[in-house]
């Protein structure tokens, strides 16, 4: 797919203006100290957070352990509509697979995840939201801390969130509820810049169906997250934001942070004992990260934490680096010959994510396919974008979205207990791409498409993060069970229903043809070849969750205490996607953020 999305001319690369940094170390060497109050591992989405914020305090010394480069500089991450060819395969991906998806064909799946400063929010598709209030009332449940709960977590919007004008200056006062959003946090967000054509048919439908009503905001939080609107994206001028050109640029320059990229973390070390005989994880062993292929791997560097050492390695990160330090289930770990320090068997467990799959239509009208083989569109769309940041390259890849619920009398409701986090929180997406997106698969050479992608949001499938051996350069055997329940298979079968109605309203009458390819047009006559078609197509919206999951102090299952602890040990939290016990029902990036914001109040008040 690569191939087929834009190449920034290398030419051009240095005519882009970017915000100055401090200084980001690249060589071990560089350190001149090998104690830090706080070392955090991983400088991505929650990481970066967590150093700005603890940074805040000049009387902390803390130290950021990325394996990435750093993304200062790296054009390509900054065009909004570029995301898709970030992963796989890139400088900028972990390279990560699944396993055999036995719920998906047998199929192999790429598992995005960032690697580069900034992590995830680096290369992810832009979309914001903060998920259902629900979402975060099931989190302070399961806790038993209330302040998860949406009602103490919604402060956190103020100081994360910077919501800013669209950069083509459109009138937004329909499109989003200002009341309910930050002005003068960390992270820019803005509402589409660029109009995608089909904005006026989405909108039209929802005032034809009664099924798909709007909504004025589609961030969730203090707004329901149910029913379809414009998309809110992380992004500013028509620039990327991610946590390092914001939390991380705002702190930079800060004497006490120490960022160094390009250096790989293999495994936390026992330190000691705390004085209640809990083992001590303060001790950090990392390498400079190999150049691929490269399997001499040099002696490890030691650095050590006074106080804590912070896990933000990512769901596939974190989980692995537990394993690896012997903090796992210890009949898995004996296996691999590795010594168990804490034997906790949920370590890796629970992996939840949510499943999407791309239906495409053959449609008449303007698209936007030219950005993705006419190189006549893609050089003014380029030359546009490098000029003053505008035009489609400005925006991420969809203008709305929506999420459903299923009807209450559904039949799968029968045999399943609703899995969604409360009444008023979804159980699918549906997200219009005025374009071809079919990661996988070429645009064909002629014809136009839209894309109506779908996922399901209260996914009931489990799966499991395993190594495969002792070697933290081999990567982990990721299983995230796609499509293993029948509750899966029934929301994505309706979802895909769904959009077929949806694009069967008057609005479309003069735009989309007919479902798209053999597999699709095919696939849709009944429920049986929905689901063949289903498990033949979905791929993952790489939002993984769940395998260091957070539970109330005293419980018996868990990874984490309210208070990100790691369950056993001394000196060592977990501030990342791998902590919530549940997926939240949207885009992940947001409740990441919150959960990061939350998670330094807790580090600081501790210290
Ligand atoms: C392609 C893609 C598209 C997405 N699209 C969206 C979207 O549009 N909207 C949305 O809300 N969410 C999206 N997501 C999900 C969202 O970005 C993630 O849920 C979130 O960023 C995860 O944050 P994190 O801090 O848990 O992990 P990450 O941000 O992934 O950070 C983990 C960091 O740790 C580093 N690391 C890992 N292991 C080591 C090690 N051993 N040593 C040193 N460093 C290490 C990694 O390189 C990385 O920088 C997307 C994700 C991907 C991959
Ligand atoms: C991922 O693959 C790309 C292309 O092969 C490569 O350049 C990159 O270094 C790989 N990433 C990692 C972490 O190995
Ligand atoms: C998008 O453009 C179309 C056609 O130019 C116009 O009719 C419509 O009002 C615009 N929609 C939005 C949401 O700006
Ligand atoms: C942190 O900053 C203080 C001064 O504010 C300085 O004394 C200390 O050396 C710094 N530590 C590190 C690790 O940068
Ligand atoms: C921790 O305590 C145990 C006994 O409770 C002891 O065997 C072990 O050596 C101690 N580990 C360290 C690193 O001090
Ligand atoms: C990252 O490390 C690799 C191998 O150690 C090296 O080849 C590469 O030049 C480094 N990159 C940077 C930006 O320092
Ligand atoms: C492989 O990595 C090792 C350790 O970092 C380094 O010494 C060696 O030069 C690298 N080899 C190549 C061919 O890059
Ligand atoms: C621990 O690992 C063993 C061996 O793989 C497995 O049989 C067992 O079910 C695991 N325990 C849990 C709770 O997952
Ligand atoms: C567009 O094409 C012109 C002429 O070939 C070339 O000089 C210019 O660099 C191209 N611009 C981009 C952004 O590719
Ligand atoms: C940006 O540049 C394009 C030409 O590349 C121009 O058409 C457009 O009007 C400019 N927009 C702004 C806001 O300056
Ligand atoms: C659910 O109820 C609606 C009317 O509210 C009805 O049209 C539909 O047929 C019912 N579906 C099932 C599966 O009973
Ligand atoms: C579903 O459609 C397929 C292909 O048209 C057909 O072979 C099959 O018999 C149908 N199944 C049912 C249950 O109608
Ligand atoms: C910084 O942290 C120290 C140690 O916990 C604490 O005493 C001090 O009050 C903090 N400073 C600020 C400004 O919060």
């Amino acid at each position: 797919m690569k191939s087929l999305w834009l190449h920034v001319p290398l030419c051009l690369l240095f005519a882009v203006i970017v915000p100055s940094f401090g200084v980001i170390l690249t060589q071990p060497s560089q350190l001149t100290t090998n104690t830090f109050d706080y070392i955090i591992v991983g400088g991505g989405t929650a990481g970066l957070v967590v150093a700005s914020r603890l940074s805040e305090n000049s009387s902390f010394s803390i130290l950021v352990i990325e394996a990435g480069i750093n993304d200062h500089g790296e054009v390509p991450l900054q065009i909004p509509f570029n995301a898709p060819t970030l992963a796989p395969k890139t400088i900028y991906d972990w390279n990560t697979t699944t396993t055999e998806q036995v719920g998906l064909a047998q199929r192999i799946i790429p598992y995005a995840r960032g690697h580069v400063l900034g992590g995830s929010s680096s290369i992810n598709f832009l979309f914001h939201q903060y998920c259902a209030a629900d979402d975060w009332n099931r989190l302070g449940t399961i806790s038993g801390d209330a302040q998860w709960s949406w009602g103490h977590i919604r402060q956190y919007v103020s100081k994360h969130e910077r919501m800013v004008a669209p950069v083509d200056g459109h009138d937004t006062s329909d499109q989003f509820v200002p009341s309910t959003h930050g002005t003068s946090g960390e992270v820019s967000i803005s509402l589409p810049g660029s109009n995608n054509s089909i904005d006026s048919r989405v909108f039209a439908t929802t005032q034809q169906l009664a099924e798909f009503p709007y909504t004025p905001d589609t961030s969730g939080g203090d707004n329901t997250l149910l029913g379809l609107g414009f998309l809110q994206s992380s992004s500013s001028g028509g620039v990327r934001s991610s946590s390092s050109t914001t939390y991380l640029a705002a702190a930079n320059s800060r004497p006490n942070l120490t960022v160094l990229v390009n250096a790989t973390v293999i495994q936390l070390i026992q330190s000691g004992n705390s004085s209640t005989g809990a083992p001590s994880f303060r001790t950090v062993h990392f390498v400079a990260s190999p150049a691929p292929g490269n399997l001499t791997v040099d002696t490890p560097i030691v650095v050590n934490a006074r106080k804590e050492v912070i896990l933000s390695a990512g769901t596939v990160g974190t989980t692995q680096l537990l394993q690896l330090s012997g903090i796992g289930n210890s009949s898995d770990l004996g296996h691999i010959r590795i010594n168990t320090i804490i034997n906790n068997p949920d370590v890796g467990n629970n992996l939840i994510d949510h499943p999407l799959i791309p239906n495409v239509f053959e449609v008449t009208g303007s698209t936007l396919d030219g950005l993705l083989r006419d190189p006549t569109i893609q050089n003014a769309s380029m030359t546009q974008w490098l000029q003053n940041k505008t035009g489609p390259l400005a925006n991420s890849v969809a203008n709305n979205y929506g999420f459903f619920r299923l009807p209450a009398n559904s039949s799968i409701f029968e045999t399943t207990p609703d899995p969604a986090s409360g009444s008023k929180s979804p159980h699918w997406e549906i997200i219009f791409s005025n374009v071809w997106f079919d990661p996988g698969f070429a645009i064909p050479a002629t014809r136009l498409f839209m894309t109506v992608v779908t996922a399901v949001v209260s996914p009931t499938s489990r799966g499991t993060i395993k190594l495969r051996n002792n070697d933290p350069f081999q990567p982990p055997m990721v299983d995230p069970g796609f499509m293993t329940t029948d509750f899966d298979i029934f929301a994505a079968r309706e979802s895909i229903k769904a959009a077929l109605r949806f694009v069967a309203a008057p609005a479309w009458t003069d735009y989309v043809v007919a479902p798209f390819g053999s597999i699709f047009a095919v696939g849709v006559t009944n429920d049986t070849t929905i689901e063949t078609y289903v498990r033949g197509q979905a791929g993952s919206a790489f939002h993984p969750v769940g395998t260091a999951a957070m539970s109330a102090f005293g419980a018996s299952n868990g990874v984490v205490n309210p208070d990100l602890t790691v369950k056993g040990a001394d000196g060592l939290r977990i501030v990342d996607a791998s902590v919530f016990p549940f997926i939240p029902s949207c885009h992940t990036q947001g409740p990441v953020y919150l959960l990061a914001e939350r998670a330094s109040d807790i580090i600081k008040a501790a210290a």
